[in-house]
């Protein structure tokens, strides 16, 4: 049998997330795993929307509409875009990757290009659909040479995996009008930004009024349902708009009935919006406090974050992937995010800080306990 190879590299942070679990069988100690892009802080209460549903329906037992539950899109559409946008150009995927792959596949682009501290399946989903990566350096660079990226797609992810940080919307939307007189295509990779945000964010209606921009989404991170594998692609473009539905036929035979009916409940209902804004706030509290205490203690790699705020869920940390597995941190070193050589990446790594204060503290406390030792 003849395999074609993509060149694409399986998840690293897998494999690291293996090693803690072998780490910790071999060891019996306890592994705060902070490779995973996952919030971890308190888990979103489905329970009393979970009795809401209906299960005895054609909506949830027979195949969805190809390219998504007209509700759940009315549900979308009312939740990001204060309803001003049309339902159809809104196309329900199987979480963010989905949407990502789909799209990649679709455009007919030279290049991509992300940030120069970038996650790494981007890299990975370009050599599956055989697309060119490249990269900006900052958004700033964008500004000053629209017409380099004339024949290419720009991917903003703000904030940003793996570095956390996030950018003024304002100076984002001014670069975004940029590109846009310029004709760059835009996709705007945005899975963390809801989760420190309710419906009263409008940024996704001021994207509206860019027709070259792209919006990819997923309720992955924003209400921590990555297992459920639902996410969205808007865009206002006709052809692409066509072509990728075609793709979820052909790909996905149309998404999960039971996500779209679970995530429509959280947007919707009372019960819902309950449990969506009492995750998040609980969620980010925690966030907040563990930035705060890596800010305190010197341990954020603040050469990151100069043009920017730090936010999570993920930030980098001034110590190895090493340095952080000796005091039992699982972390991904950023050599992984990036191909900067102005930087040892090596001494730096990417750790995910929605977990709880208390723990997060119990194991970082170690790096104090070796200075004053050594002091
Ligand atoms: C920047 C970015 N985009 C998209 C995704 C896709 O997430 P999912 O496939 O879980 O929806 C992720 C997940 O880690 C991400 O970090």
């Amino acid at each position: 049998m003849k395999t074609k190879k993509s060149g694409a590299k399986y998840s690293a942070i897998v494999g690291i997330g293996e090693e803690l679990k072998k780490l910790e069988r071999e060891t019996g100690q306890e592994y705060l795993a902070l490779n995973r892009g996952i919030n971890n802080v308190v888990k979103i209460d489905l329970n009393e929307i979970a009795s809401e549903i209906d299960y005895n329906t054609a909506a949830m037992q027979f195949y969805a509409p190809t390219t998504g539950s007209l509700s759940l899109k009315k549900a979308i559409n009312s939740e990001y875009f204060d309803n001003k946008a049309d339902t159809d150009n809104i196309m329900i995927t199987g979480g963010g990757m989905n949407a990502l792959n789909i799209l990649f596949s679709t455009l007919d682009v030279e290049k991509i290009y992300s940030h120069s501290m970038f996650w790494g399946a981007y890299a990975n989903i370009l050599k599956i659909t055989k697309i060119e990566q490249d990269f900006y350096s900052d958004y700033e660079e964008l500004a000053k040479n629209p017409e380099k990226f004339k024949n290419s797609a720009i991917i903003i992810c703000d904030p940003n995996n793996p570095v956390g940080n996030k950018y003024s919307d304002k100076r984002l939307l001014e670069i975004v009008e940029t590109l846009e007189k310029h004709d760059v295509t835009v996709i705007w990779d945005g899975p963390y930004r809801r989760l420190f945000y309710g419906n009263t964010d409008n940024l996704y209606q001021k994207l509206l009024q860019f027709k070259n921009v792209i919006i990819t989404e997923s309720f992955s991170k924003s209400v921590g349902l990555s297992g459920q594998r639902l996410g969205f692609i808007h865009t206002q473009n006709e052809e692409l708009n066509k072509e990728v539905g075609i793709k979820l036929l052909y790909c996905n035979n149309g998404i999960n009935t039971f996500s779209q009916i679970l995530i429509e409940k959280l947007l919707t209902t009372k019960k819902g919006k309950k449990a969506s804004s009492d995750f998040k706030k609980e969620t980010v509290k925690h966030i907040s406090r563990n930035i705060q205490y890596l800010i305190d203690n010197k341990l954020l790699a603040s050469e990151f974050y100069q043009k920017s705020t730090p936010v999570g869920i993920f930030v980098i940390v001034n110590k190895s992937y090493e340095e952080l597995l000796d005091k039992n941190i699982g972390s991904v070193p950023l050599n992984y995010f990036t191909k900067r050589t102005d930087i040892k990446p090596k001494k730096f790594s990417r750790i995910c800080v929605s977990v709880p204060n208390d723990k997060f503290v119990s194991f970082f406390d170690k790096f104090k306990v070796i200075d004053n030792f050594s002091n």
